[in-house]
C-alpha cells in the first residue's frame, strides 16, 4: 500500500460535503429560502478569529447568509445573554454558534443552554445532547458528526469494531464515543487518568485522538493496521520540536521558514503513520470536515424550522 492510499483526505471529503451543500441550497433557494447562520464571537481569541472567518466564508461561498458578532473581551454575561436571545427571536436566523472557548469568568453553559435548539448548530444545546445520548439525533457537534461522515464515506468497517476515543470533552470526545456505539461500536473513553494507555489504545481497531496533547499518541499506541482519526489541531512555533515531530520533512521545514509554524496533531503522524491502515493528516483531516458539517447543520435547521 503506498502513502497516499493510506490518507484518510478529508479535505477532499470535505469538499465532497460542501458541493452537496451547495446543490441542496439553490434548490432551497428556488422556494425563496436562504440559511442563515449567525457567528457570535467574544473576546480576541487569535484562533476562535479565524475559524469564526473560515465559517462566514464557507455559509456565503455555499449560498447561504451569515453574520458575524464580534463583542469585546469587557462583554458582561448578561450581553451575551441577550444577543444569544434576540437571535432566538428573529425568524430570518436559522443557526446560532457562540464560538467557543467563552472568555474567562464567562458561564459557558449558562449561554449554551439558552440557545433555541432549533437553531443549536453545535449541538451543545441539553435537549441536542439528550436526544443524541437516546440514539435519535437532530442537531449533532459537528467534528464527532464530521469524522462519521468521513469513516463511512471511506468505507472503514465500524459496525463489530473497537474504537477507541482518547478525549472526553462535551464537543468531541463525548459526542464521538456515543456516535461511534450508535455505529455498533464497541466503544472505550480514555483520559488523562487512564492507566495504560498505550495498552488500551493498542486494543482499537478504529482510534480517535482528542485530548489535545501535542503528539501524544505514538506508535507504542497502535495496533498495525488500525485506523487513526487526529481531533488536534496545534500550532508548533518551536524550531526544535519541528525537527523532532518531522525529522527530514521538506515541506513542513519550508512551511516552518515561511510562516514561524506548522500545525500538527495529538498523533505522531510520522511515527504512526507506517503502522496504521488509515490516518488522518494534520492540517487537511478533521478540521475542513467540522466546517462542512457545520454548513449541514445550518441547512437542516433552516429546512426543519421552515418546514423544507
Ligand atoms: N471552538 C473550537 N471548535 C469549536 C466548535 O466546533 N464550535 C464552537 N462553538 N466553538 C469551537
Amino acid at each position: 500500500m503506498t502513502d497516499s492510499d493510506r490518507l484518510l483526505d478529508g479535505a477532499r471529503i470535505a469538499g465532497e460535503i460542501r458541493e452537496e451543500v451547495r446543490a441542496r441550497v439553490a434548490s432551497l433557494a428556488e422556494a425563496g429560502v436562504t440559511p442563515r447562520l449567525d457567528v457570535v464571537l467574544v473576546g480576541e481569541d487569535p484562533a476562535s478569529r479565524v475559524y469564526v472567518g473560515s465559517k462566514a466564508k464557507t455559509c456565503v461561498e455555499l449560498g447561504m447568509l451569515s453574520r458575524t458578532h464580534e463583542l469585546p473581551a469587557t462583554t458582561n454575561q448578561a450581553e451575551v445573554e441577550d444577543l444569544v436571545k434576540r437571535l432566538n427571536r428573529d425568524p430570518d436566523v436559522d443557526g446560532v454558534l457562540v464560538q467557543l472557548p467563552l472568555p474567562r469568568g464567562m458561564e459557558t453553559h449558562a449561554v449554551l443552554d439558552l440557545i433555541d435548539p432549533g437553531k443549536d448548530v453545535d449541538g451543545l444545546h441539553p435537549h441536542n445532547v439528550g436526544l443524541l445520548v437516546q440514539g435519535r439525533p437532530r442537531l449533532v457537534p459537528c467534528t464527532p458528526a464530521g469524522v462519521i461522515e468521513m469513516l463511512q464515506r471511506e468505507g472503514v468497517e465500524v459496525k463489530g469494531s473497537r474504537a477507541v476515543v482518547v478525549g472526553r470533552s462535551e464537543i468531541v470526545g463525548k459526542p464521538m464515543a456515543l456516535m461511534l456505539l450508535h455505529q455498533h461500536a464497541t466503544v472505550t473513553v480514555c483520559h488523562s487518568r487512564t492507566r495504560d494507555l498505550a495498552g488500551v489504545c493498542r486494543e482499537a481497531d478504529v482510534l480517535i485522538a482528542a485530548v489535545g496533547q501535542l503528539a501524544l499518541i505514538g506508535p507504542e499506541h497502535v495496533r498495525e493496521g488500525a485506523v487513526i482519526v487526529d481531533v488536534g489541531t496545534h500550532r508548533v512555533t518551536d524550531r526544535a520540536t519541528v525537527e523532532r515531530l518531522f525529522p527530514g520533512n521538506e515541506r513542513k521545514r519550508k512551511t516552518f521558514e515561511k510562516r514561524g509554524a506548522v500545525l500538527a496533531g495529538d498523533v505522531d503522524f510520522e511515527r504512526v503513520a507506517p503502522v496504521a491502515g488509515k490516518i488522518t493528516p494534520v492540517p487537511g483531516g478533521v478540521g475542513p470536515l467540522t466546517i462542512a458539517m457545520l454548513m449541514v447543520n445550518t441547512l437542516r435547521a433552516a429546512q426543519a424550522r421552515r418546514g423544507g
